[in-house]
């Protein structure tokens, strides 16, 4: 699967789901995490972990579609990180991508700034089209706010994931460990994911 986490919108949890599963992804078979994204988080995290189970490379360019087939070969699974506000880049790893995943925290006004990245697909429509699902992050567990976002990206035409992350320290202190045990919720979303897309 070559899966792009895309929301050009900065800190909806793009870096953290990508690592994550990333990770999940490197359990079942070889698996490359391309950092699209000029500001490098995925990488200096893998750095920082030193023994990170899977290869990270930077590739913060806007022909990424061109290159991925190239860097991808040997891998079974490739995992693209993106950056905020970099639309020239998303749209190649959407490019480059079978799956886009948006993360998006269940605020107002992370649903308020979904617009742009939906452009950005709508615009590749003909061209390309990848299966596209939206991942709703840092859910605060038993509140409405969750099942609020659903119901406007449902509106919206949206594939909205069953699975979703808590809003937990856990995941934000992942940062720079090479999450070799526990990945929390990200199993849930990579075996829905596995399930739901259509085996390219
Ligand atoms: N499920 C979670 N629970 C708690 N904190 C989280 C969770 N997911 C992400 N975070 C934290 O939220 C912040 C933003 O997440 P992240 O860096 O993954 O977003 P991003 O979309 O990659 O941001 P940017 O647009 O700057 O690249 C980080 O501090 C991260 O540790
Ligand atoms: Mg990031």
């Amino acid at each position: 699967m070559k899966l792009a986490v895309a929301n050009l919108k900065g800190g909806a949890g793009k870096t953290t789901t990508a690592v994550y599963l990333a990770n999940a992804f490197a359990r079942q078979g070889r698996t490359l995490l391309i950092d699209a994204d000029p500001q490098g988080s995925a990488l200096s995290w893998s750095e920082t972990a030193g023994d990170f189970p899977l290869p990270v490379v930077a590739a913060p360019v806007k022909d990424l579609n061109r290159r991925v087939p190239q860097l991808a070969e040997g891998y079974v699974h490739v995992v693209i990180d993106t950056p905020p506000g970099e639309l020239a880049i998303t749209r190649s790893a959407m490019l480059a991508a079978d799956v886009v995943l948006i993360p998006l925290p269940p605020s107002l006004m992370d649903l308020d700034r979904l617009r742009p990245t939906l452009e950005v697909l709508a615009e590749l429509e003909g061209l390309h089209d990848p299966e596209m699902y939206c991942l709703l992050t840092r859910v605060r567990k038993g509140t409405r706010s969750s099942r609020a976002a659903r119901e406007v990206l449902t509106d919206l035409g949206l594939n909205v994931m069953e699975a979703e992350v808590s809003l937990r320290e856990g995941y934000a202190n992942g940062f720079g460990l090479s999450l070799t045990e526990e990945l929390g919720e990200y199993e849930e979303v990579l075996r829905e994911l596995q399930g739901q897309v259509k085996q390219a």
